[in-house]
């Protein structure tokens, strides 16, 4: 394992609205123990928890925008510099825009730290619709599911604490189409960006959820 061996991996995983980055990020969890940090996961705990941050961020998510690059930079930056993250981090859903991955250029230098990997999860755009709407997540502990693809052992119930799933509110059938055009037109200067950089790997994430993390961890492993 990485940390036993001592190596901070610090990833970034990149992919369509639904292409499987969370469900990935949960697996390389499991075994590599990194901080996950998803700016969706974190605007959605401020929506639920009522803050300010949680109120500005509803007004576009509601509507499948994106938030204020200023206000999405700024918790991460924050995240980014609790010491959890020397040991790796894995950003998943940042950076979404130029001016983020230049920011995170700035924040990972002042704090002496790189990008080993950006790994995209690439997924055919008309498969992406169906795994949307056919997800449901676990309200308590975070676990995503999907009612064909990734069903729990008992339905609309989490396996591992017994909640009652829930669907996502930006994963009704109009915003699902406005997250997906938005998203679409942002991802490929981000992609070439990386490229450039010499960071990027593709992963086919049109596949079989456990086929995908094998494929990411030969590639982190090289
Ligand atoms: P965020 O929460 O990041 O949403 P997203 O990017 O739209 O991505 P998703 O979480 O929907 O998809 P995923 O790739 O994690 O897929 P998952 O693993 O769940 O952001 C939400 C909103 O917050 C944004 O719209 C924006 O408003 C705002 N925001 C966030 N970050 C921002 C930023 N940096 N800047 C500005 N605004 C920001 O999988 C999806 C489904 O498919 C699940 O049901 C799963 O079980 C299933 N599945 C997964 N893998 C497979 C597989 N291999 N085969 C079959 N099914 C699969
Ligand atoms: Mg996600
Ligand atoms: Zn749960």
């Amino acid at each position: 394992m990485m940390k036993a061996r001592g190596i901070a991996l610090n990833l970034i995983l990149m992919g369509l609205p639904g292409a499987g980055k969370g469900t990935q990020a949960e697996k390389i969890n499991e075994i590599y123990n990194i901080p996950h940090i998803s700016t969706g996961d974190m605007f959605r705990l401020a929506i639920k928890e009522g803050t300010e941050l949680g109120k500005k961020a509803k007004e576009y998510m509601d509507q499948g925008a994106l938030v204020p690059d200023e206000v999405t930079i700024g918790i991460v930056k924050e995240r980014l510099s609790k010491d959890d993250c020397k040991e790796g981090f894995m950003l998943d859903g940042f950076p979404r825009t130029i001016a983020q991955a230049e920011a995170l250029q700035d924040i990972l230098r002042d704090l002496n730290e790189d990008i080993d990997y950006v790994i995209n999860v690439e997924v055919p755009e008309e498969k992406l619709v169906e795994r949307l709407t056919g997800r449901r997540v676990c309200p308590t502990c975070g676990t995503t599911y999907h009612l064909v693809y990734n069903p729990p052992k008992e339905a609309g119930i989490c396996d591992k604490d017994g909640s009652e799933l829930i669907q996502r509110d930006d994963d009704k059938p109009e915003t699902v189409k406005k997250r997906l055009s938005v998203n679409i037109e942002q991802a490929q200067p981000l992609l070439d960006f990386y490229k450039e950089k010499g960071y990027l790997v593709t992963v086919n994430g049109d596949q079989d959820i456990n086929d995908v993390f094998h494929d990411i961890q030969s590639k982190i492993e090289k």
